[in-house]
């Protein structure tokens, strides 16, 4: 059967409301005022859908929103990045899901109202949404609290139709942790946690013995190390490439998710792992080099030449 997209993907949406020039941290019972106002897409499954469809994959996106405004913003943002939004659904109950942000100095101040993305369900993803697809992943399990514990199902449907998978934890705010990691693994065919992500999961202090206690039951893990690169763990070894040497950094905000888009293209591309691992290596440093997640991201050609001239690597 010919595939629509290259990649399906399930994840959070939420609108950043950022503050920028504060004139101190809000105190109940008083009013300060800010000086710049950003309202635009946030999420990381976002940044990923996003990158990974600036690379030149055909990506579509199945979130919750609210139906409100903050829903048509999401919607069109993904839109002007040729994400597919077919999938994405409106909720009547609840409300899109909004992360106020208020930056002081280099200090910052988050308030996340989850609203509908924590209602997302297993069921909401048909079979004909994942046949549309080559390839499944899914990020941010702990901000998806319903589809957290139905998940290794969705990644079953998933196998047994013939997709390859992918899931990257992202952080769990409540810091609990809490993940059905023997059932959800075998049908995961690429975890891409971080590292700090890596050892809570497995509630683990060292990648071995994270590995040693999840080994029954996985296929391969990338851990994400940040300036030191990544971490590939796959048919018994163990491998780290190195990140690219980037002197000029911005920012790391989406680094881990564009690593991911980098591999999992990679992966579709039929490149073996090592190199799926560079190639998101390179994603995650180019990344860096401009503020915010998806930036450096303006379209494939674009991304070559800078990664060839900046990191001297071709793919
Ligand atoms: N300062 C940096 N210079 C170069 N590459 C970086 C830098 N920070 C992150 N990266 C790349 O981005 C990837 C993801 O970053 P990391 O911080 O580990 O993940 P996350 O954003 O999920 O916390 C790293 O594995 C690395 O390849
Ligand atoms: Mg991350």
């Amino acid at each position: 059967m010919a595939k629509s997209f290259d990649v399906l993907v399930v994840g959070e949406l939420n609108v950043d409301m950022i503050l920028d020039n504060i004139d101190g941290f809000p105190k109940v019972g008083t009013e300060i005022l800010a000086q710049e106002l950003t309202v635009t897409l946030g999420s990381s499954s976002a940044i990923f859908a996003s990158n990974l469809s600036s690379m030149g994959k055909s990506v579509a996106f199945v979130g919750l929103t609210g139906n409100d405004d903050f829903a048509n913003l999401v919607k069109k943002s993904l839109q002007e990045k040729n994400v597919n939004t077919d999938c994405i659904i409106a909720s009547e109950k609840h409300n899109t899901g909004l992360t106020m942000v208020m930056n002081y100095g280099m200090d910052r101040a988050n308030v996340t109202f989850p609203g509908a993305m924590e209602h997302l369900e297993e069921a909401d993803i048909t079979d004909e949404m994942l046949l549309s697809a080559k390839h499944l992943h899914l990020s941010s399990i702990f901000l998806q609290k319903k589809l957290k514990d139905q998940a290794h199902n969705l990644f079953k449907r998933a196998k047994k139709l013939g997709l390859s998978t992918s899931m990257d934890p992202q952080w769990d705010p409540s810091e609990e942790w809490v993940l059905n990691l023997e059932e959800l693994l075998p049908n995961i065919d690429f975890l891409l946690p971080n590292q700090v992500e890596f050892n809570n999961i497995t509630n683990s202090t060292s990648l071995t013995s994270g590995i040693e206690k999840i080994k029954p039951y996985s296929n391969s893990i990338v851990i994400k190390d940040g300036i030191n690169g990544a971490h590939l763990w796959h048919n018994g070894d163990l491998l780290t490439k190195p990140a690219f040497v980037n002197e000029d950094v911005v920012d790391c905000i989406g680094a881990g998710d564009s690593f991911d888009a980098g591999f999992v293209c990679g992966f579709i591309d039929g490149l073996d792992l090592e190199r799926c691992v560079e190639l998101g290596n390179a994603m995650g440093a180019i990344n860096t080099m401009e503020a915010g997640g998806t930036k450096s991201f303006k379209n494939l050609e674009h991304i070559k030449k800078v990664v060839m001239d900046k990191f001297n690597f071709t793919f």
